[in-house]
């Protein structure tokens, strides 16, 4: 099966989640969402994953972001493990843990990588549009812990360039100004951005960070 690529749609699935079961595209309807996977169950720097997500719940439930974390553990092992996550991360589970012991989802979503791990999935993050479209992809290793912040500022910005004619800039964070996008004319740009914009280069314009 060839990768999933942005701009594809989301793949659909009916599975067993901490939360209860649950098919996949009607819950993320008109929704945006991250489907993110983790090699295993009861192993540290998942553990750690999944309490920061817990942690930033206020965050993602502000950007009607729905998180749904995925390995190919059964759920009676998600159920054992969410314990030890409290214990140790100081806060409960909030958001469905989905059991794919078939590897399913991971199938689907190209989680597996043999020549990395020929059975548990590496750290796979999509983030999916209220369209159901892929909107953006991440892969890391299963020794490195993702950064929820940069999770979090990358929702801003494809939150951010859905709605407006703009695009971020390096190591932009919300509120910084941004770039208009250069299929703009400045004729448009004018009345799109009234309180003006900075001309750098006829392709480099910077604004304010739009608001609304
Ligand atoms: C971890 O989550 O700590 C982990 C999982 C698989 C391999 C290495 C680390």
């Amino acid at each position: 099966m060839s990768a999933l690529l942005l701009g594809d749609t989301a793949p659909d699935f009916e599975v067993e989640t901490t939360s209860g079961p649950i098919h996949f595209h009607e819950v993320i309807d008109g929704h945006w969402a991250i489907l993110f996977s983790h090699p295993a169950d009861f192993t540290p720097v998942c553990t750690t994953e999944l309490g920061m997500t817990a942690k930033l719940k206020d965050e993602f439930d502000k950007r009607d972001v729905k998180v749904f974390g995925v390995s190919v553990d059964p759920i009676e092992d998600h159920h054992a493990w969410i314990g030890d996550i409290k214990e140790t991360q100081g806060v409960a589970l909030n958001f469905p843990l989905i059991a794919d012991p078939d590897k399913v989802v991971a199938t689907a979503y190209g989680m597996i990588h043999p020549n990395a791990d020929n059975t548990a999935t590496v750290r796979s993050l999509f983030v999916i549009g209220p369209d159901k479209k892929i909107k953006l992809k991440i892969e890391y290793p299963a020794s490195t812990g993702r950064n929820f912040d940069e999770v979090l500022r990358v929702v801003d910005s494809l939150q951010l360039t859905a709605k407006h004619k703009v695009a971020t800039p390096a190591n932009w964070k919300h509120g910084e100004d941004v770039i208009i996008v250069p299929t703009v004319s400045d004729e448009d740009a004018k009345k799109a951005f009234p309180e003006g914009f900075k001309t750098l280069k006829p392709y480099l314009r910077m604004v304010a960070q739009p608001q609304g």
